[in-house]
């Protein structure tokens, strides 16, 4: 690939890892960790990468040894690379162990240089919140988990943080932002139920701010628009690819991985190039759920 243009910022976007802390296969098909280390193997000769982000669902049971797994390979590719790395707590994170591993989420700065943490308890009904700066850019963190649910919502607290990160100090080049639930609809009934239930709230705090750039993953799908005049980006899933066109009411995937390769330039200009994972094996289906099945699951996870 070619290496990223003078003064840009190269950022390797990965989601939904759905890590396990006892190797037990996703969905009973995936080795995550697995799937985690081919994707990595893959995008080993991807030249300049200055930023490492997986946006959300990090773990599939929130434990601290799921953690240690993110903490220990991407970071060790971001530090070898010499790029900061960020993450973010999804729908299957829990508060507690990311935290325990993670802190707030900004593991490396720029340059892979490890940031210092004071470890404090925080209950875990408080959004996991954070901001750094890599080449110029502000990164800003935004947790748009709901405790128990699957849906997403940018609580008071997480918009207050946001607002606050965004009129601090100028920074260079702008502010990206990294959350979970993508402000976009979803291709299936089931992802629509666990949606982002208040964009517009996202949406007011975007508008007329420096952010260049929301990213996002939980559809476990690549897929690209824009709030308030800002570009979104969803990374494809490294756990797996769902079956988007599908029944609208029935929810699959399929075990395929992938990564975005995104370029922010200083004016803001945006240049997304989504990797996929050749895989040795056929296409396989990761799971399937009837009509019946994904109605359940989005009643029992989606907003009531
Ligand atoms: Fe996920």
């Amino acid at each position: 690939m070619q290496p990223p243009a003078p003064g840009t910022l190269r950022v390797l976007h990965l989601s939904d890892t759905h890590l396990t802390g006892d190797g037990a296969l996703h969905q009973g098909t995936v080795d995550t960790t697995a799937a985690l280390d081919a994707v990595l193997a893959h995008v080993d000769p991807v030249p300049g990468v200055g930023l490492v982000v997986v946006s959300g669902d990090v773990s599939e049971d929130g434990s601290p040894e799921s953690y240690r797994t993110v903490r220990e390979r991407v970071g060790s590719w971001a530090e070898r690379h010499g790029a900061a790395f960020v993450a973010v707590p999804g729908n299957h994170d829990l508060r507690e162990g990311f935290r325990q591993v993670l802190a707030d989420g900004h593991v490396l700065g720029e340059g892979g240089r490890p940031l210092a943490h004071t470890m404090q308890y925080t209950p875990p009904s408080v959004p996991v919140s954070g901001q750094s700066l890599v080449a110029g850019f502000r990164i800003v963190t935004v947790d748009t988990s709901v405790p128990g649910a699957g849906y997403g919502e940018v609580s008071d607290t997480a918009l207050e943080h946001l607002r606050a990160a965004l009129t601090g100090d100028p920074v260079e080049h702008g502010s990206i932002v990294v959350l979970h639930h993508p402000p976009v609809p979803a291709p299936t009934a089931l992802h629509e139920a666990l949606r982002l239930q208040n964009p517009e709230d996202l949406a007011e705090v975007l508008d007329g701010s420096d952010v260049r750039l929301v990213l996002g993953g939980h559809l476990h799908h690549h897929s690209a628009g824009s709030l308030a005049g800002v570009p979104v980006l969803v990374a494809p899933g490294v756990a797996n690819d769902s079956d988007v066109v599908g029944p609208y009411d029935e929810e699959s995937a399929w075990v395929s991985s992938g990564a975005l390769v995104v370029d922010v330039a200083t004016d803001g200009s945006v240049w997304s190039t989504p990797v996929r994972v050749p895989r040795s094996e056929g296409d396989r289906r990761a799971f399937r759920l009837d009509a019946a099945t994904a109605a359940r699951v989005a009643e029992a996870a989606g907003k009531r």
